[in-house]
């Protein structure tokens, strides 16, 4: 079963706070979101392979360690998911984008696919999707569904906040995804939305209601 990691760091958890107040706006929003994203990416990148090469300073020769192994692309789930990747581009920054586009039917709560373009080589890399929410888990088991189909294995996702809900379909449906919150909240209400949540994160972010 994938393992699910909850950041309790007090930076996130404390950023976090202030993004759910309903009285944050969307400038704050969106820079906390990108904030903690690369708080977050830094801990989720933790197990990468790195290997020895070696360095000249002006002083002399040393042993050093560098990146190795599969290269990295991160993948928003649009909208709201592209509010992360500045923050994961900042810690990584020679990472390929690509964009898998979902919205939520508000009466079924089924995603509806709009929109997938990913990195021709993407079966090839470590594959970090990203989306602030994750609720009933519908939007990103389509989105791992799209990756698996064009051949993609190496999957982890970040969600600032999940539903207990959301984790149960990703680690039935998808039990080789990892997934990294800052935050596991209590339940979905009856219109889907997390409680206590921050709301519709893709309005709070774009600043569309
Ligand atoms: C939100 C969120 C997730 C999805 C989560 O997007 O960003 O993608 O809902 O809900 P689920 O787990 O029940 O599928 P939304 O559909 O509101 O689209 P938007 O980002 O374009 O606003
Ligand atoms: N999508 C959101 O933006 N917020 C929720 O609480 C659930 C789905």
């Amino acid at each position: 079963m994938s393992k699910v990691v909850v950041f309790d760091h007090p930076l996130i958890q404390h950023k976090l706070a202030i993004m759910r107040d309903k009285n944050t706006g969307v400038k704050e929003f969106r820079e906390l979101l990108e904030e903690i994203s690369m708080l977050m990416i830094y801990e989720v990148t933790r197990g990468l392979e790195t290997e020895e090469v070696e360095v000249e300073t002006p002083i002399c020769k040393c042993t050093c360690r560098k990146l190795a192994g599969r290269k990295l692309a991160v993948v928003p789930i649009l909208r709201a998911g592209l509010g992360m990747v500045d923050g994961v581009l900042n810690m990584i920054p020679a990472a390929k984008v690509g964009h898998i586009g979902l919205y939520r039917d508000p009466q079924t709560l089924e995603p509806v696919e709009y929109y997938c373009k990913l990195p021709a080589d993407s079966s090839d890399r470590d594959l970090i999707i990203v989306d602030p929410m994750l609720a009933t888990g519908g939007s990103a088991s389509a989105a791992i569904g799209f990756l698996k189909q064009r051949g993609c294995r190496h999957i982890k996702m970040i969600n600032l906040i999940a539903a207990p809900e959301g984790v149960a379909r990703i680690q039935k449906e998808h039990p080789d995804v990892d997934i990294y919150v800052a935050g596991l909240d209590d339940h979905l209400n009856d219109h889907g939305y997390i409680v206590p949540g921050l709301g519709d994160a893709g309005d709070r972010l774009f600043g569309t209601k």
